[in-house]
């Protein structure tokens, strides 16, 4: 009783003292980088926020507040370096060796296993071969339709909305918009999320964002052992589960072979080194890109609006485009032509997404040494 009381209370610090002991030179190391003050053994992890924006707010005040450059912070056992110097990421995203992803990305192994976001080295390289011909602009032109019709719905439901003078989340709202593309685009299935919010599978997209911004920041969450038992790994899983059910039971088969869903049909037909890809792996890759097609997306149109709606005279601007386009069809539905002509509104997102980036963080890990920059100042 004693011992098994024993081993519970102190394995785990006996664990993370040897892992500080056997890194230790590589610590030191680390520790020369600024960074906020940090605890014995949990580092900096009761700093973290709790929430996934209070998260990213305390990141960018130790940045921008603090004035802490390519610094670091510890979360228990889990060393990193936020790196914000320019020069130092464009050495780490053109390198050609340190292209392991951070363990962070394990926590979305159970959801996506290992497709395109998720997987290194071989098996990224072949499948990214096989995916990139269906991202081929000409492919935009047969989803033309779902997204024009879905987009004058969503307007519609903005416009009722917006007569109702109420306060409202806009990037809530375009979420639903951007599952009902993504499904309809790559699965071909139609959940119209934009009706029915309850959706399950809407439901767990949006879980599943939540808990992996969480967890990469939170030392007893962060493991996938821990994770399972706790709370939110567990409803995740189930999502998961509830999310798969809904792939294999009503999705008609005959649907795969539409010839519109370029990406599944991209998938199913493909090859790698003579035989075609598993079930497992085509569900990985749809997974992935339901994930990666909606949640962009998603923040790429809210920021986008956020900054018109700063930015009334770009706003204008944008609006006087519009009208010398499409002239007195300016409420319809443009064509893909129109699309492709509107150079100002395509200078708008582009800079949107340079000030904020549809994706807050990349990671990478290495086990291996790099001399870069940062050390040498
Ligand atoms: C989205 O567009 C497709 C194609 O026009 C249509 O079948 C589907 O019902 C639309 N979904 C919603 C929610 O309007």
């Amino acid at each position: 009783m004693w011992f098994l009381l024993f081993t519970v209370l102190f394995a785990p610090i006996l664990v993370l003292f040897y892992i500080e002991v056997k890194n230790y030179s590589k610590v030191r190391q680390l520790n020369k980088l600024p960074g906020p003050p940090a605890l014995p053994i949990i580092g900096n992890a009761h700093q973290m926020g709790k929430t996934p924006s209070a998260l990213l707010s305390q990141l960018f005040k130790w940045w921008v507040d603090a004035g802490y450059q390519n610094y670091r912070v510890h979360v228990g056992p889990y060393r990193n370096i936020i790196v914000t110097d320019a020069k130092d990421l464009e050495y780490i995203l053109t390198s050609k060796t340190m292209i392991d992803k951070s363990d962070v990305y394990d926590m979305l192994h159970p959801w996506l296993g290992t497709g395109l976001l998720t997987s290194t080295g071989r098996k990224w390289y072949t499948h990214r071969k096989i995916i990139t011909p269906s991202f081929h602009f000409k492919i935009l032109q047969n989803f033309h339709e779902v997204m024009n019709k879905n987009s004058s719905k969503f307007i519609e439901i903005l416009r009722r909305v917006s007569e109702k003078d109420t306060i409202f989340d806009f990037q809530d709202m375009t979420h639903y918009l951007t599952m009902d593309v993504i499904c309809d685009t790559a699965m071909g299935v139609h959940i119209n999320a934009m009706d029915n919010h309850d959706n399950i599978v809407v439901q767990a997209f949006k879980d599943m964002c939540y808990n992996i911004n969480m967890r990469a920041f939170h030392p007893l969450k962060h493991p996938e052992s821990f994770a399972r038992f706790h709370k939110s790994g567990h409803k995740k899983r189930i999502e998961t589960r509830k999310l798969e059910a809904h792939y294999t039971n009503e999705t008609p088969a005959d649907e795969f072979s539409s010839k519109k869903l370029a990406f599944l049909d991209t998938l199913l037909s493909s090859t790698i080194d003579g035989r075609r890809l598993t079930q497992e792996e085509i569900y990985e890759e749809v997974s992935t890109f339901m994930f990666e097609g909606h949640d962009t997306t998603t923040s790429g149109v809210a920021f986008t609006i956020y900054l018109l709606a700063t930015h009334p005279e770009i706003q204008q601007k944008v609006y006087a485009e519009q009208e010398q386009l499409l002239g007195d069809n300016l409420k319809g539905e443009a064509t893909f032509q129109q699309i492709a002509d509107m150079q100002y509104l395509d200078m708008v997102i582009k800079e949107s997404l340079r000030l904020y980036p549809s994706v807050p963080f990349v990671a990478r890990q290495t086990d291996k040494d790099y001399d870069i920059s940062m050390w040498s100042s």
